[in-house]
């Protein structure tokens, strides 16, 4: 069977703007998107420029948008393409500049995973450290030893650590289009993956203090598109959602975010109502008020104020007793 690939083509050093270009292809059984690319280059354009390596979906080189979302080519089959959308359009990833066609910069990607500490800390020479690594008789270098439970969050229930840095949730994801400084799901992930790794010896939390910074940890938006799109099956909300709830059990809450989940649960966990105006306060204080003003003026012309004292709601017991389930009492 024959098909069209319909690629992206832009090279800024001689092309004033980017443009697409139509390929007809020959398939074979089995073929990857990454086959018909990499037939193209070798029989028909040897200037369609795109990224690869390993071809077995390890190395994470070959993402890009394959009609219309982030994948890895080596990953993704023709014919599944061809039965969807009767073609294959090739688009570099989102949310990075294109350097040339497929190709995208990952500076500023990478950047943001080496601001999140991406390896263990700590000193070496500490109970942590001796807990990890014997010294066996005749040896002088200690040796490591796993203790299986101990890593269970790492490998077992938890599938962090199998983020290959490919970009795709990067490339996807809504708080990187609202917020270009954000860090975006695969740099959280891998704060979450070092966070919980039992040889790490950050004491004192450095890591998840950094990342409650703004454009941190409370600034995913939770539009799950991570979770979605990831080739491996990792879901970096998810990952951003234990780092929340780490950092209040850390009492690490200087961040707005951390305010404001704090306020919404207090004011539940009080009157089963939301005030929203105590809300505001507690997460922005008195400047954030004062910016809610025009909305609230707003809200106020539309009959939308909130009451001053919010009532009890009826169920109030069975609030207080799911509460107490979940024991969020003191928090
Ligand atoms: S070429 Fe390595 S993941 Fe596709």
């Amino acid at each position: 069977m024959e098909f069209k690939v319909r690629s992206y083509r832009f090279n800024p050093e001689i092309d004033d703007k980017p443009y697409y270009k139509e390929y007809i292809v020959q398939d074979f059984p089995g073929m990857t998107v990454l086959n018909a690319l990499m037939k193209i280059k070798a029989e028909t354009d040897g200037t369609l420029s795109f990224r690869r390596s390993c071809r077995s979906a390890i190395c994470g080189s070959c993402a890009m948008k394959i009609n219309g979302i982030s994948k890895l080519a080596c990953k993704t089959q023709v014919s599944s393409e061809i039965e969807k959308f009767g073609m294959i359009k090739s688009n570099p990833l989102f949310n990075m500049p294109v350097v040339r066609d497929l190709i995208v910069d990952q500076e500023i990607f990478f950047d943001k995973i080496k601001k999140i500490k991406p390896y263990l800390l700590g000193q070496r020479d500490n109970e942590e450290y001796h807990r990890f690594h014997v010294l066996r008789e005749g040896e002088k270098i200690a040796q490591p030893v796993y203790h299986k439970s101990e890593f269970q969050n790492l490998t077992g229930n938890d599938d962090a650590p199998n983020c290959i840095l490919c970009e795709c949730c990067y490339s996807e994801c809504g708080g990187v289009v609202g917020n270009k400084n954000y860090l975006g799901p695969a740099a959280l992930a891998k704060l979450y993956r070092y966070s919980e790794d039992p040889r790490d010896n950050d004491k004192n939390g450095s890591r998840l203090v950094n990342g409650s910074q703004p454009e941190g940890i409370w600034d995913c938006i939770h539009c799950q598109a991570c979770e979605e799109f990831c080739p491996k099956g990792i879901s970096p909300v998810k990952a951003i959602t234990k780092l929340h709830e780490k950092a209040i059990k850390n009492s690490i809450t200087f961040s707005k975010g951390a305010k404001h989940i704090i306020s919404i649960a207090k004011s539940i966990g009080e009157t089963g109502r939301l005030d929203e105006v105590k809300v505001a306060a507690d997460t922005g204080g008195i400047a954030g008020l004062i910016n809610d003003l025009p909305m609230a003026f707003g809200a106020g012309l539309k009959g939308k104020i909130p009451p001053i004292r919010l009532k009890l709601i009826k169920d109030m017991d069975d609030i207080r007793l799911a509460y107490k389930e979940l024991d969020l009492e003191e928090k």
